[in-house]
C-alpha cells in the first residue's frame, strides 16, 4: 500500500497536537522532528528539558577549560561555589541598600584581597566587585586618566593639546584596547623584544613616557604566553623616572588571570 507523504502543514499541525510527556525520550520528541527558528521566538512553547538540551549541546563546541588553561578561565570550581552564583542570580548587587548583606559579603571580599596585596594598614583602601575582568580595567582605566587629568590641570600642563596616552606591551589583552577608543586615549603598544622576552620591558616603558601618560599597565598573566611581566623591575624603573619627572606615571597592575 502506498502511503501519502504528510504536507509541511500536516507535520506541523501533528507537532503542535502531540504532546510530549514525561516518558518521551529526549531524542524522540515532537521538537526533535521540527525545525526551531534560529533568530526568532518559536510559535510553540518546548518543553524546558529539551531547550535546556538544545543549548547546551551548542555550547559544547566551545572552548573547555578543563581541556584548556590559555583561557584564563577557572579550570575547576566546587559545585558549592557555583550554588552561591546560582543562589545570588536574583540580587541586583548594584543596589546597596536593597542587598545589605550581599554588600556586607562584598566588603569583606574587598578587605580580603586588600590583606593578600599587603594594603598599608594605615591608608583607607577602596574596591568594588566587577562584571569580569573587562569591567575591572575600565575602572582603573578611568581612574587614571581623571587622576592625571586633575594633577596635570594643577601643574599647568596644556590637557587639551594632546591626546592622553596609556603605555602597555603588545600582549595585552584586548579590554585595553577597548578602554582607549571609549575614553578618547592613545594606546601606546610596545613591541615584546624577542621570542625570549615575550614581556614588557621596563626601560621601553619608562622612555615612552611624557606628560600626557596616564599610567604603565604590565601584565600578570599575558594574553598569549600566560607569563608574567616583571613589576618589580618596572616598578624601579618608574620610581627612578618620577625623581625627575613633571608629573609623576603610575602602574596598574592588569591582573586579571595572575592576581
Ligand atoms: C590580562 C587580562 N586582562 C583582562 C581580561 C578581561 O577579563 P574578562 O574576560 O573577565 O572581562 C583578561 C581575560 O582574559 C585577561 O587575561
Amino acid at each position: 500500500m502506498l502511503h501519502r507523504r504528510k504536507s509541511g502543514e500536516e507535520k506541523e499541525k501533528e507537532y503542535m497536537f502531540t504532546p510530549d510527556s514525561s516518558t518521551t525520550p529526549l531524542f524522540g520528541s515532537s521538537e526533535s522532528n521540527h525545525i526551531l527558528p534560529r533568530e526568532t521566538i518559536n510559535d510553540n512553547a518546548i518543553n524546558p528539558n529539551i531547550a535546556y538540551q538544545l543549548i547546551s549541546d551548542e555550547m559544547m563546541h566551545d572552548g573547555n577549560p578543563r581541556y584548556n588553561l590559555c583561557t584564563f578561565v577557572q579550570t575547576y570550581m566546587e559545585p558549592e561555589a557555583k550554588q552561591v552564583m546560582v543562589d545570588a542570580i536574583a540580587t541586583n548587587a548594584i543596589d546597596k541598600a536593597e542587598y545589605p548583606q550581599t554588600t556586607e559579603v562584598e566588603k569583606r571580599c574587598v578587605s580580603i584581597i586588600s590583606d593578600l596585596w599587603n594594603a598599608p594598614k594605615d591608608e583607607e583602601y577602596m574596591g568594588t566587585s566587577t562584571v569580569g575582568s573587562s569591567e575591572a580595567c575600565m575602572l582603573g582605566g578611568m581612574a587614571m586618566k581623571f587622576r592625571w587629568r586633575k594633577r596635570a590641570q594643577a601643574l599647568g600642563i596644556d590637557i587639551n593639546a594632546k591626546k592622553p596616552n596609556l603605555i602597555v606591551s603588545s600582549g595585552f589583552q584586548v579590554v585595553w584596547e577597548k578602554f582607549c577608543v571609549y575614553w578618547d586615549v592613545e594606546l601606546r603598544e610596545l613591541p615584546m623584544k624577542s621570542l625570549e622576552e615575550l614581556y614588557l620591558d621596563p626601560k621601553a616603558a619608562v622612555a615612552a613616557c611624557d606628560e600626557y601618560t596616564i599610567g604603565i599597565v604590565p601584565i600578570m598573566g599575558i594574553t598569549y604566553t600566560g607569563t608574567f611581566d616583571d613589576i618589580v623591575a618596572l616598578d624601579k624603573a618608574v620610581e627612578e623616572y618620577n625623581k625627575t619627572a613633571k608629573i609623576s606615571v603610575p602602574i596598574h597592575v592588569d591582573a586579571a588571570s595572575g592576581g
